[in-house]
């Protein structure tokens, strides 16, 4: 059996390195050499296991049973209601109190072709957890490439019709965690349409609105600066960005979502899926009181999370991709990180 604190590594020839442990699958570091041949970790995080896993509870965690907000924590599926924990305010966030960021996944080396090491990640969660329908079994691969591609493959299948919605909660900083905030980082999303939110909690409102002309358009690339410092009604909600964008023309297949450049580092890094939505959120609450790794601050705006996703309260809202999952049928999902 895995315990909570186990370390796994996987490695490429290109010096490309990816840590994680048991506990939520909680990737801690991703280490990235530039074109000098500099490494930097470009994940936030802390020095010790003792303080991840005392820490912030969505640090590089896998969230489920469903990711994001659902409004009040309420969803209705085949005529019946169903209320899960509301853990943010009156919404459901991230799976729940006791989601799978708070699990002990069993992990495992697995072969597989296209990775040059990958781990399989699994649990089952039971019939009812969080009030969620079914048992509902899970697993995520955790895969390298020597393309220097970090690749989240999910699948589950449950007992009964429920809904899931799983992703990946890591923070970027192409400078090194802790080297200051993301502001400097420009952002490229393949995206023309975002769901705004309606409220200072980032809810969604069930619209889906053009992003051109408002301080969330990156379509086609832009200071993450830009967004920060302007009035925009929508980030000062947040405080910066937690918003989903609509990635264009989805059809299930794998398709770039995102592009994140650091251009004094050198570094790069694309983020592929098959999903319809990914959440750009700029890590608004820290607040810089709390140590990260090298002992320095967990600043406001020190990562943005790319968490490829269905839409928040998607079960609750008919114009917004379906996050049902039949009983039986196989869910699945795939992120891809590539640095360059
Ligand atoms: C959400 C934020 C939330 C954060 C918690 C993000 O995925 O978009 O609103 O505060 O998770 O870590």
């Amino acid at each position: 059996m895995t315990k909570a604190s186990d370390v796994f590594i996987l490695k490429n020839k290109k010096g490309l390195e990816v840590s994680f442990i048991a506990h939520g699958g909680q990737i801690i570091s991703i280490k990235v050499p530039n074109h000098c041949g500099e490494v930097a970790d470009v994940v936030i995080g802390y020095d010790t296991i003792e303080e991840t896993l005392a820490g912030d509870a969505y640090f590089g965690a896998i969230c489920g049973r469903y990711a994001n907000r659902i409004v009040k924590g309420q969803f209705e599926i085949n005529g019946e209601s169903f209320q899960l924990d509301t853990n943010n305010g009156a919404n459901h966030l991230h799976g729940g109190v006791d989601g799978f960021n708070n699990r002990v996944w069993d992990v495992e080396p697995v072969k597989i072709r296209r990775f040059v090491q990958a781990y399989k990640l699994s649990l089952v969660s039971p019939d009812g957890d969080q009030n969620y329908p079914g048992e509902l079994s899970v697993s995520v691969i955790y895969g390298i490439t020597e393309e220097n591609e970090f690749a989240i493959e999910y699948s589950a299948k449950s007992t009964k019709d429920t809904i899931i919605n799983l992703t990946s909660h890591a923070y970027f900083n192409l400078k090194g965690a802790g080297e200051g905030t993301i502001a400097d980082h420009e952002l490229t999303l393949n995206s023309d349409k975002y769901t705004p939110i309606d409220e200072e909690i980032g809810t969604v409102s069930g619209e889906i609105a053009e992003v051109r002309g408002t301080a969330l358009d990156f379509s086609s690339g832009n200071l993450i600066s830009e967004a920060l410092e302007s009035n925009d009604p929508q980030v000062k909600l947040v405080d910066g960005i937690d918003h989903n964008f609509v990635i264009s023309a989805y059809d299930e297949s794998l398709r770039i979502a995102a592009r994140l450049e650091h251009e004094e580092s050198g570094r790069m890094m694309e983020v592929y899926t098959d999903q319809p939505g990914i959440q750009v959120y700029t890590g608004s609450h820290f607040d810089g009181s709390e140590k990260g790794k090298n002992g320095k601050p967990i600043e406001k705006w020190g990562g943005v999370a790319l968490e490829t996703q269905i839409f928040p309260d998607s079960p609750n809202k008919k114009n917004f991709p379906n996050a049902i999952l039949k009983a039986g049928r196989n869910y699945s999902h795939t992120c891809v990180y590539r640095f360059l």
